[in-house]
């Protein structure tokens, strides 16, 4: 009987005890939840608000890295993938803006000579192409601009090259002093209108040898020397020098023209970029010349800067590798 109730009692403090262990860890259990959790939502919070707020409003919030646990380091990703989405985002609106821009210009640039050929048609139609005072006249007028459009499609094919995944350059050792004055020679007439004079540093007249695609070479010092003429000044001069850089020739192309106010600097070599466009607008042009330069040169492996003071000139320069 006495073992009976020694064993009940065993039992039943047994229970008691089992009772005891789940209340604690119960109660641990509850606790170290509730800290656990409060604990993740801070943390959690500082992510969801930094995803939240660049949806919202395209801006980072400055949440501060203090110690080096696993989700401050999620943080610190979602921190640079943001970042990172930023600049693409930033990336994209300038993309955009310059397609807008560059689409806007071809129209235009496109629209002014096909209306001036209209609209000597339509006069020629009207009558005019029996008065013998003006048929020839307008005929030949209608034909310049057809030459204006011609030359922007020109330039238009060669910006799609310059600008593909690789242009095919076609390299071979010349002499880039030679090709100076053969380019000289082509726009002699256009510089002559202007009395400005096209000549060489008088201690550049030796041959430098480059190797480079001269076609394309031919294409930078026509681009870069009409422009000295187009925006040059009357009995003005054009100066090209080179100097022997070791292993390349720079080459500096000078004029005493009307020069380029500094803001205008930085897109110069974009496309369809003009300086004051009431200005340029009489001298023909449609702003594509520096931007296939650039693309040249770039291609060639080298770049082209430039230097300018309002009313005193303009230089640019560039270089190329020596054969
Ligand atoms: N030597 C220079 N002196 C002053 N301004 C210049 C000079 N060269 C270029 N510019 C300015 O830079 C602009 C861009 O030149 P760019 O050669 O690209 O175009 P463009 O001469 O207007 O047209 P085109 O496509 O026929 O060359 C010009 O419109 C002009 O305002
Ligand atoms: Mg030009």
């Amino acid at each position: 009987m006495f073992l009976v109730y020694e064993n009940l009692h065993s039992i039943t403090d047994f229970y008691k005890m089992l009772l005891v262990v789940l209340l604690i860890m119960g109660v641990t259990f509850f606790i170290v939840n509730f800290y656990l959790e409060k604990f993740l939502l801070e943390k959690v919070k500082v992510i969801y608000k930094t995803i939240n707020n660049f949806k919202r409003t395209k801006t980072i919030l400055n949440s501060e890295v203090k110690d080096s646990d696993l989700l401050e380091e999620v943080n610190k990703d979602v921190h640079a993938w943001s970042q990172d989405k930023l600049g693409r985002i930033e990336e994209l609106q300038i993309q955009e803006n310059f397609r807008k821009e560059f689409i806007g210009n071809l129209s235009h640039e496109l629209k002014t000579p096909l209306f001036t050929i209209q609209g000597y048609i339509l006069t020629l139609l009207d009558g005019a192409l029996d008065d013998p005072q003006h048929n020839e006249l307008f005929l030949k007028k209608a034909a310049k601009s057809v030459d204006r459009m011609t030359a922007l499609l020109e330039d238009l094919d060669s910006i799609t090259a310059a600008e593909g995944a690789e242009l095919p350059l076609l390299k071979e050792k010349f002499d880039i002093v030679n090709l100076t004055n053969e380019v000289f020679e082509l726009l002699e007439s256009t510089a002559a209108s202007s009395k400005i004079e096209l000549r060489l540093k008088s201690s550049n007249q030796k041959s430098e040898f480059v190797n480079a695609d001269r076609e394309k070479i031919t294409q930078v010092l026509t681009n870069l020397l009409l422009n000295s003429v187009k925006y040059g000044n009357k009995e003005g001069y054009t100066e090209v020098r080179f100097y022997d850089m070791d292993d390349t020739i720079l080459i500096e192309i000078k004029d005493d023209g009307i020069g380029i106010e500094e803001e205008h600097l930085p897109r110069l070599f974009e496309r369809f970029y003009r300086v004051d466009k009431s200005r340029s607008r009489h001298i023909a042009g449609t702003g594509l010349g520096l931007a296939i330069t650039k693309h040249i040169l770039e291609a060639h492996g080298h770049d082209i800067s430039v230097r300018s003071t309002v009313g005193k000139g303009s230089t640019f320069a560039f270089s190329l590798t020596k054969a």
